[in-house]
Parts: structure tokens; C-alpha cells; sequence
């Protein structure tokens, strides 16, 4: 193998489709996949790839700091792309200590287990931290956008915790030299996504006749990518982007929740047979989140005019496969929501 390259969070939804991404198109790169297996983990995301050659998997906490030298010094690390975290505002809300202690602590532990390992050597290195654009905190409805150099303006403890992660790795260029690039991205769906999230929780509550939980008046506004266009433009940011920059990645594909969540409701009642307006009644008013973001919306124009990305999918198109995707993958829905995946990993690929 021609060098190492460390995913965290493969075993997520992002991350999933990263480590597919790399396994397939760097055959003669090692893939070493880290994830805890937390709820949102689940190795059946990997399962396309988990014989794949030059694919590995480690379940570790990247909080365990004597954990990650370990895992640097086994493999040879040399460029890491950093997208384990809890990832859900809903979850922070209710308990912001986890959060801190993984998407900052764990970042931290990585910073510095790659910068003991890379001491002295950091040619060829890379360290990608993966974002949100939350950081940049709530637009009005007023047409502007988060640019690389917006201020930060974190709200949520999720938000914070993203900011705060982002600062050290920033802190850990500034002062030891480590050669890191992070990137900021919008809303992300397509398949594997954790039925906690707005899109996979809305399709799999039209297939069951269960409410459609829209918060306040459902006008908030995100800008969603197709998990896929994240994947490429990772790839892109990892190989060709600048050593301490800074990219933003967005669909350009604003939408009000009320008016996407309208768009499932007929996909979904589409695929299913249902008459038109079959699932409409499900569409349920509750009580707005706490301090919800207004809008978010990317200038991705950084990442197009330097590396020549651009998002490859339609929303239209996107939608589709989606609601497709979960219709014909009941049994994913049912495992990761009944629990039962927990011991997967292990049937999978035995203890590591
Ligand atoms: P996810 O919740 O689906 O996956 C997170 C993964 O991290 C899971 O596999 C989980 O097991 C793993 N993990 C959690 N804690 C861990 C720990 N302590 N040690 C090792 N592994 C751990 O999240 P996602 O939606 O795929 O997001 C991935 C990354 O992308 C996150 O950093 C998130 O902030 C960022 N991001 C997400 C979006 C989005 O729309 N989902 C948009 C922009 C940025
Ligand atoms: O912007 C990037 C971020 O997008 C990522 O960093 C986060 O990890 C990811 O979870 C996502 O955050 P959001 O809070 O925007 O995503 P979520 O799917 O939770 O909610 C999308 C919108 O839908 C938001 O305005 C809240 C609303 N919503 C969500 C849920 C779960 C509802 O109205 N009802 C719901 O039940």
C-alpha cells in the first residue's frame, strides 16, 4: 500500500460514503476506518466495502488519547480525514456534555496524536477536518451568505462544540505547523442517514402513517447537498486544497422546511401508490427548537473557482433516489431504530 489514510466516523452517514468513495477510487491506499459505534454508527453502512483489500476498521473512541498514538504508530498515518462526532442538534440540546467531550476532546486527541506522529516530518501529511456550516450561526431571509470569512456565531451546544473543534485545529496549524485544512458544509441527505434527521425520519414516518413533527411554522430555511457531492468535494478539499484554508461546501439549494417537507409527502405517497395527498394530514405543527437557526445558506464559490466542484445532482433527482433508497431499505430503518445493529460490527468483523 502506497500510504495510509485515517477516516473517523466511517461508520456513519458522511462518513460511509467517504470511506466508499476512497476504498474504491485509491485502490493502493490503506483505508483505516475508526469509529466508536456509537447509535449513529452502524458497520452495515460499510457492508459494500468491508472485504475490500486495502479497507481496515478499528473501533476506538477518539477520546482515548494513548488509543489514537497506538493507532498512528500501527498504521503509519498519514493523512486523516476527521468526521467522527455527535452530530445531532436535537441530542445536544438535551445533553451538551457529550458533545464537548467528543467533537472537541476527541478532536483534540487526534490534533495531537498526528502531531507527535508527524514531529518533524509533515511533508505529504494532511489533516481534513470536516465541519458544519452552523458554526457561522443564523441568516436572515434576506439573500446573504456564510463565506469563508464570516464571524462565528455558534447557537446550539452543537454548534459551539463544531466551533470550538474547529478553533484547535486551527490553533494546532497556527502553533506546532500541523498541515490541516478544514471544510464547512451545508445540510447533507441520501442513504444511511440516521432516521433521527428531518429527511430519513419524514419518509419513514409517511411509510408508517406516523406525524410529521415540524417545528414552529416550519419557515426555517437549509441549504442540502446530496451526501455524495460531499463525498467529492472531501476528496477534492483532501488532495488538492491549501494547507490552513478554510473551504465551504453548499448545494446552493435553499428550501423552507414546510415546502420540503411538502415535496416528501408527494414523493413518498408517489413510490408508495398512494393517491396524491394520501399523507398530507400527517404534516404536524409542534413546538419550535430551541434556539433555531433562522436559515443557513453557503457561498461555495472558494471550492468551485480553486478545485472545479460543483454539485453533480439535481435536488429533484436527489429527492428520488432518496425516498427510493429508504422505501426499498425498510429493514436498515427498522434495524438502526430497534436497536438490534448494536452487536453487528462484531458478527461482521469480529473483534479488532
Ligand atoms: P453521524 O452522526 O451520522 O456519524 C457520526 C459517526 O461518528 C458515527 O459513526 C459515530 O459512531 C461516530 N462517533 C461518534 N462519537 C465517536 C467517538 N467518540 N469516537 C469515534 N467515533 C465516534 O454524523 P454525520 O451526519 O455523518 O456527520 C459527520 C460529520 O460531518 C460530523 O463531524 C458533522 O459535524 C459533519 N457535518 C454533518 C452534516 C450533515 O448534514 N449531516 C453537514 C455538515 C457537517
Ligand atoms: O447545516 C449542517 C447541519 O445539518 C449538520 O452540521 C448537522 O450535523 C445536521 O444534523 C444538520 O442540522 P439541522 O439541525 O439543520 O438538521 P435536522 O435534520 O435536525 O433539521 C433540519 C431542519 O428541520 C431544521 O430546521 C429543524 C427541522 N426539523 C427537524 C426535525 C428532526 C423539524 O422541523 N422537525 C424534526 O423532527
Amino acid at each position: 500500500m502506497k500510504r495510509t489514510i485515517l477516516i473517523t466516523g466511517g461508520a456513519g452517514f458522511i462518513g460511509s460514503h467517504v470511506v466508499r468513495l476512497f476504498v474504491g477510487k485509491y485502490p493502493d491506499c490503506r483505508i483505516v476506518c475508526l469509529d466508536k459505534l456509537t447509535y449513529a454508527g452502524n458497520p452495515a453502512n460499510l457492508a459494500d466495502v468491508a472485504q475490500a483489500p486495502n479497507f481496515v476498521f478499528v473501533k476506538a473512541d477518539i477520546c482515548d488519547l494513548e488509543r489514537m498514538r497506538a493507532v498512528f504508530r500501527e498504521y503509519d498515518v498519514e493523512g486523516v480525514i476527521h468526521l467522527a462526532a455527535e452530530s445531532h442538534v436535537d441530542r445536544s440540546i438535551r445533553d451538551p456534555f457529550t458533545f464537548a467531550r467528543t467533537n472537541v476532546l476527541g478532536t483534540l486527541s487526534l490534533l495531537q496524536a498526528a502531531s507527535e506522529h508527524w514531529a518533524g516530518k509533515t511533508e505529504g501529511k494532511r489533516f481534513h477536518h470536516i465541519s458544519t456550516d452552523e458554526v457561522y450561526g443564523a441568516l436572515q431571509a434576506d439573500g446573504t451568505f456564510f463565506t469563508e470569512a464570516t464571524r462565528y456565531d455558534p447557537h446550539s451546544p452543537y454548534s459551539a462544540s463544531k466551533a470550538s473543534s474547529d478553533h484547535f485545529v486551527r490553533a494546532f496549524h497556527d502553533t506546532y505547523g500541523l498541515p490541516t485544512v478544514v471544510s464547512n458544509c451545508s445540510n447533507n441527505y441520501g442513504p444511511y442517514q440516521f432516521p433521527e434527521k428531518l429527511i430519513p425520519l419524514f419518509i419513514n414516518n409517511i411509510r408508517l402513517g406516523r406525524p410529521l413533527p415540524v417545528y414552529g411554522r416550519g419557515e426555517n430555511v437549509r441549504d442540502w447537498l446530496y451526501v455524495e457531492d460531499h463525498a467529492r468535494a472531501i476528496d477534492a478539499i483532501f488532495h488538492r486544497g491549501r494547507i490552513g484554508e478554510t473551504y465551504n461546501i453548499g448545494g446552493c439549494n435553499e428550501w423552507r422546511n414546510i415546502d420540503l417537507v411538502r415535496v416528501l409527502v408527494r414523493t413518498a405517497d408517489r413510490l408508495l401508490g398512494n393517491p396524491e395527498g394520501h399523507s398530507e394530514h400527517l404534516i404536524t405543527f409542534v413546538a419550535d427548537r430551541a434556539g433555531h437557526d433562522l436559515r443557513y445558506a453557503i457561498d461555495a464559490r472558494k471550492l468551485r473557482e480553486e478545485l472545479g466542484w460543483e454539485p453533480s445532482l439535481q435536488f429533484e433527482e436527489g429527492i428520488e433516489k432518496t425516498v427510493r433508497w429508504y422505501l426499498d431499505n425498510r429493514k436498515w430503518t427498522d434495524d438502526v431504530t430497534s436497536g438490534e445493529y448494536a452487536n453487528y460490527y462484531e458478527q461482521m468483523y469480529g473483534r479488532r
